[in-house]
């Protein structure tokens, strides 16, 4: 199956999901010399919700922010502090920088709950959703902000999506769309079926993959668990396509197990069991092939 390698864009910039790059009108910024490349730390963890979100003791931060003009060749940190509010978020102090201090700071959101997948940074050197960390729940009081990686660069935390978003249309994208989901039945066995549809589609597996970052051909996690889940439900769509697009050498055989998109992953849709259970299909079909060869069937 072929590829295709960009989804259109309309005249303000939108992507194929209608995410926009907050683009602010640009400011002159001073900052911080770049670092050397930053590596990965420990995973931020999950917010609290609910009863927990208790109003902490305040506790001072200071933000470390990666800051990128358009055209710039090279980016730099800027620094921000945060004086207080450990219950807030990554996202609540990134909204408040850009709405107190500086209008130029770009980065993406939409929902404010873990829901559209537009907020994706890394924090501390790991992938996550901007709204779903809590300062609280991050060790020490430094916190690096910089954006995911595997998708060029826009503006700051901003990158371009539309090739991540050309992946998943490779596959098909088998969610449920509005036209299906008014006659939608659920299927006997639905547990099986619901992981991938979890998928908001933020980027972070192939941010976190290390196979995708050094080979950009791979089409990466986020696609294959799409792929998997078509495999497991096809509604009727013929399967050869998406199983031929499964079998090229910059797919599932390019995967090394090494799991980082399902630990990154905040919907907990697993992309890498998903990537194994097709890798393990395909390589049956192939040995129930050479098997019926063999015997002349
Ligand atoms: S599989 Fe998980 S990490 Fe990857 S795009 Fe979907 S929700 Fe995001
Ligand atoms: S703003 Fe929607 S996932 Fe964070």
């Amino acid at each position: 199956m072929k590829r295709p390698r960009m989804l259109r864009r309309d005249a303000r910039g939108q992507d194929a999901r209608g995410g926009a790059a907050l683009i602010d009108p640009m400011v002159p910024v001073r900052g911080s010399e770049p670092d050397a490349p930053t590596p990965a730390g420990p995973r931020p963890e999950p917010s609290s919700s609910g009863s927990d979100r208790a109003v902490l003791e305040p506790r001072a931060f200071r933000f470390r922010i990666w800051r990128l003009r358009p055209g710039d060749r090279k980016g730099h940190f800027d620094e921000f502090a945060w004086p207080g509010r450990p219950e807030a978020t990554v996202l609540d102090a990134l909204l408040e920088f850009r709405r107190s201090r500086d209008r130029s700071l770009v980065m993406r959101h939409s929902c404010m709950h873990a829901s559209c997948g537009l907020c994706s940074v890394r924090v501390n050197g790991r992938e996550a959703l901007a709204c779903d960390v809590r300062l609280a729940d991050l060790p020490g009081s430094t916190i690096r902000v910089e954006p995911i990686r595997g998708q060029a660069p826009l503006a700051d935390l901003a990158v371009d999506t539309a090739d991540f978003h050309a992946r998943m249309e490779t596959v098909g994208l088998p969610l449920v769309r509005g036209t299906e989901a008014s006659r939608a039945v659920a299927p006997e066995g639905i547990a099986a079926y619901t992981r991938f549809e979890n998928c908001i589609e933020c980027g972070l597996c192939l941010s976190a993959c290390p196979v995708a970052r050094a080979d950009g051909a791979y089409i990466g996690p986020a696609a294959l668990a799409a792929a998997a889940r078509l495999a497991e439900e096809p509604r009727g769509r013929p399967l050869g396509p998406v199983l031929e697009l499964a079998a090229e050498p910059d797919s599932v055989w390019r995967c090394r197990d090494i799991m980082e998109c399902s630990a990154v992953c905040p919907e907990a849709v697993d992309p890498a069991r998903l990537v194994i259970g097709l890798r393990r299909r395909l390589a049956l079909a192939a040995v129930g092939s050479i098997f019926r060869r063999s015997s002349g069937g």
